[in-house]
């Protein structure tokens, strides 16, 4: 059978193309680039860091992206990775080698901490973590350090370290810092207080509707963009031209869904301080909460994410709450327009100060759906909690 795809047809509707002015960005899909040349062929790496040389290192709807992204970062050159995070994790495989020592706020997300205890220390690279609210990390850094990895917000507690201070005591002793801001994108520029490296998870608000996974990483520094953009395409890592699309439009609406998140979980979060069955809630965003004033020193604004304890302690009596929920569904991550619970016991997971809280946390992520649907969805879900 006779192919369609002749380049003779391609031509034709290249040349059609200048009439064709579409408002958003087109899908460039490409695995394969061609070449006018077999001697540009020969010297497509010079293309790899600016130019397109191959789909995975970069298309024209990627590289909008990274534009983006970089601008909203506060940074000069974002690199698109397949998650969140991979965009924590790459940088930290690109940086250190064996005999490094990185340091990490004991609130980081738990693959990242798995990431040391597992693949990095085969590697011979130590770790240590540190008081996830800390104010200094001067007790824990060596002359081995080569990277200080900070998140704040925490997930799922929410503790905020103080940026600026941390930055500057690592950048004495010639480490780097690197930002997992997953719960900041958008509300806060990292760079400002030091952080080198921001590394983001574009699933959550940035493509807004839970149906992508990918991250960014963003710096300044253009020899640092190098070196982990030569070891990503080292390490094979790229994303799809479609999946960037979805961003792209997710971030058209970034600061109206934002403010709206935010809104609605201040008011789910004051009703839930009222309720007898709350031990705790953490919003930093809120006034009264423990890092508030950490907070307003760092962020412009807060989002949709809301963690809580109850004074209930069984684990059956947690899962009923969760099990009983009708408009909340049970699941992970957030920044999407449906409202979402996930649970953890975090009582294993803190090495630097024993976590005293309630093991059990809930975090919900408020989405879009009418107030009052939701609080009567909990008020529903607290009432399990009275039965035996
Ligand atoms: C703090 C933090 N970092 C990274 C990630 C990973 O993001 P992704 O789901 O895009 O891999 C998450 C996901 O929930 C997170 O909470």
């Amino acid at each position: 059978m006779k192919s369609l795809y002749l380049p003779a047809n391609l031509r034709l509707i290249r040349a059609a193309m200048p009439n064709f002015h579409a408002l958003n960005m087109p899908i460039h899909r490409a695995s394969t680039l061609t070449y006018p040349s077999a001697g540009s062929f020969l010297k497509r790496h010079e293309r790899m860091l600016d130019g397109f040389s191959y789909g995975l290192y970069g298309t024209p709807t990627g590289k909008a992206l990274e534009a983006q992204i970089a601008a909203i970062e506060g940074g000069e050159f974002s690199i698109l990775l397949p998650s969140g995070l991979a965009a924590v994790t790459h940088p930290m495989l690109a940086l250190l080698k064996q005999g490094d020592h990185v340091l990490l706020a004991d609130c980081v997300y738990g693959p990242t901490r798995d990431l040391c205890t597992s693949l990095l220390a085969r590697y011979g690279i130590t770790h240590t973590f540190f008081p996830a609210d800390a104010a200094t990390i001067e007790p824990w850094l060596t002359c081995a350090t080569k990277l200080v990895v900070l998140e704040s917000p925490g997930s799922y507690t929410m503790e905020i370290q103080d940026i600026t201070a941390i930055a500057a005591q690592a950048h004495r002793k010639s480490s780097l810092v690197l930002m997992d801001n997953a719960w900041g994108f958008g509300l806060i520029n990292c760079f400002e207080h030091g952080v080198d490296i921001v590394s983001t998870s574009l699933s959550k608000y940035a493509s807004g509707h839970s149906d992508v996974c990918m991250g960014a990483c963003t710096v300044r520094d253009r020899k640092l963009y190098e070196k982990l953009k030569m070891s990503f395409i080292n390490l094979g890592t790229g994303v799809g031209a479609d999946d960037a699309y979805l961003v792209l439009r997710g971030l058209q609406t970034l600061p109206v869904r934002l403010a709206e998140h935010a809104k609605r979980a201040h008011q789910v979060a004051k009703w839930l301080t009222t309720q007898a069955h709350v031990a705790e809630v953490y919003i930093p965003s809120l006034e009264g909460d423990k890092q508030h004033t950490r907070f307003k020193r760092y962020f412009s604004g807060g989002n949709g994410v809301i963690s809580l304890t109850l004074n209930e302690m069984s684990q059956s009596k947690i899962e009923r709450f969760v099990d009983s929920l009708e408009h909340f569904q049970i699941g992970a991550s957030w920044g999407g327009t449906h409202s979402l619970i996930a649970l953890n016991d975090i009582s294993g997971s803190r090495t630097s100060v024993p976590w005293n809280g309630s093991a059990w946390i809930l975090r919900l992520h408020i989405g879009l759906e009418p107030l009052d649907v939701l609080l009567e969805d909990l008020e529903r879900a607290f009432s399990t909690l009275t039965r035996e």
